[in-house]
């Protein structure tokens, strides 16, 4: 059994920049399943949501709120807003480049924000970011990266979480910690078209939910407008929101244009899968050539060059696209320190419920909570720990069945989402 002070599962966005903020004197331990770029914050393209000043800080309030259905946690919302510039100026202390336009940020914008607040690194935000949080880490003596190693299960006794179980290859181990965070990430792999990483398949959900561990809002699953369509089922290529939020429109297949392009999210979906009903298509267009050659491919280079692999050059070509499973609003239901219902388990990331999304993510807010409640899991784990009386959790070993806990999950939201029955990979 091995033994840390703080174990972090999973090495996205959340888990790094977790394990960034908690002090230098702390024993941190981050478990990856596959490799470290096995994660969903490394596909995000469009970019990351900030405050523009203190007079967006309402604006940004009301635009969360209102792509959220104002189904939203108020709470959770000021925090993200209020405390989003101080986690990008982090960020760039840290050496994240964003991409500037003369001596002010190149902000772009996407569905339903009113003015263009989103910092982007191209189209490589999240896998630029992910880059540097992941050199950081490395440069810390406290800090151990972890890659091939599955939580198989988390150790919980008496609404306690004592550190969780591993394997690696075939050997099987424990790990006690003092503190546990699951930033486990989505449930894409679970759907059968998503635009996820789908080696990412709800596994910290499915794990607490085993536990009875509190979850949030497991019906609420975002469908992302605009996923490449190719003839199968499978992930999806991204078409990020912000082509559209540059100025691409959606045409159906008789040319005409069908809905505004930057309403929220789900209304997007909606629209375009009525669209495809109707048109009884499999897709739809988006239209990026009057952007012209030069922009497009400074802009989304990484678009434009995916896209023409599958043959498509987006500069003379309508893309086609469709909606994709994406992201969960819901998960393990957490405070706004991260905390989770089973003591000394905190949640970060997708993995977690803040209530801060409401019934539907505004684009880009998801790298931004990733580091708000991140960098506050941090603070609290510190708090914690020097209130702790380590010596008095003992664990044992306990026994486990992985393919169980995907089924806990697909049949929690089946109950939850009789529709999304043929979406999700399911015998039933
Ligand atoms: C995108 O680039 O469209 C994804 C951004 C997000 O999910 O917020």
């Amino acid at each position: 059994m091995m033994h840390t002070d703080v174990v972090i599962v999973g090495g996205g966005i959340s888990g790094l920049y977790t394990a960034l903020n908690i002090q230098d004197n702390v024993k941190v331990l981050v478990i990856t399943k596959e490799e470290l770029s096995c994660c969903n914050s490394y596909l995000a393209q469009g970019g990351i949501s900030v405050a523009r000043d203190s007079n967006d800080i309402q604006r940004f309030i009301e635009d969360t709120c209102r792509a959220g259905g104002y189904n939203n946690s108020l709470e959770a919302v000021n925090i993200l807003v209020k405390e989003s510039r101080q986690n990008i100026n982090r960020l760039i202390q840290l050496g994240v480049k964003f991409d500037m336009d003369g001596n002010d940020f190149n902000y772009t914008k996407e569905g339903a924000h009113r003015i263009n607040r989103i910092l982007h690194c191209k189209d490589r935000t999240g896998e630029i970011i992910h880059g540097v949080l992941t050199s950081q880490c490395k440069s810390k003596k406290n800090i151990t990266l972890s890659e091939n190693v599955t939580m198989t299960d988390l150790i919980v006794k008496n609404n306690q979480c004592l550190g969780i179980q591993i394997k690696s290859g075939d050997v099987e181990d424990s790990v006690s910690a003092h503190i546990t965070v699951l930033a486990t990430g989505g449930v894409g792999g679970i759907f059968k078209s998503t635009t996820n990483n789908t080696a990412i398949k709800g596994e910290g959900m499915a794990i607490a939910l085993k536990h009875g561990i509190e979850m949030k809002d497991l019906d609420k699953i975002q469908f992302h407008p605009t996923a490449l369509y190719e003839n199968s089922e499978k992930q999806r290529f991204l078409i990020s929101e912000s082509v559209r939020g540059e100025g691409a429109i959606l045409i159906n297949n008789k040319g005409e244009r069908f809905i505004d392009e930057l309403k929220p999210r789900d209304v997007v979906t909606k629209a375009i899968d009525k669209e495809i009903k109707n048109n009884n298509s499999k897709y739809v267009y988006l239209d990026a050539r009057h952007l012209g050659k030069t922009f497009l491919i400074n802009r989304f280079p990484t678009i434009y060059k995916e896209c023409l692999n599958r043959g498509i050059d987006i500069t003379k070509d309508l893309i086609p696209i469709l909606p994709a499973q994406h992201y969960i609003m819901g998960g393990i239901k957490v405070d706004t320190k991260a905390t989770s219902s089973a003591n000394n388990l905190y949640a970060v990331g997708e993995v977690s419920c803040t209530g801060v999304h409401g019934n539907n993510r505004l684009a880009s807010n998801s790298l931004l909570e990733s580091l708000v409640f991140s960098h506050r899991a941090a603070i609290d784990i510190g708090i914690k720990l020097r209130k702790l009386n380590c010596d008095k959790y003992k664990i044992k070993k306990l026994s486990f069945n992985q393919s169980d806990n995907k089924d806990i999950l697909i049949n929690k939201i089946l109950s939850l989402r009789g529709d999304l029955k043929d979406e999700l990979y399911t015998n039933r």
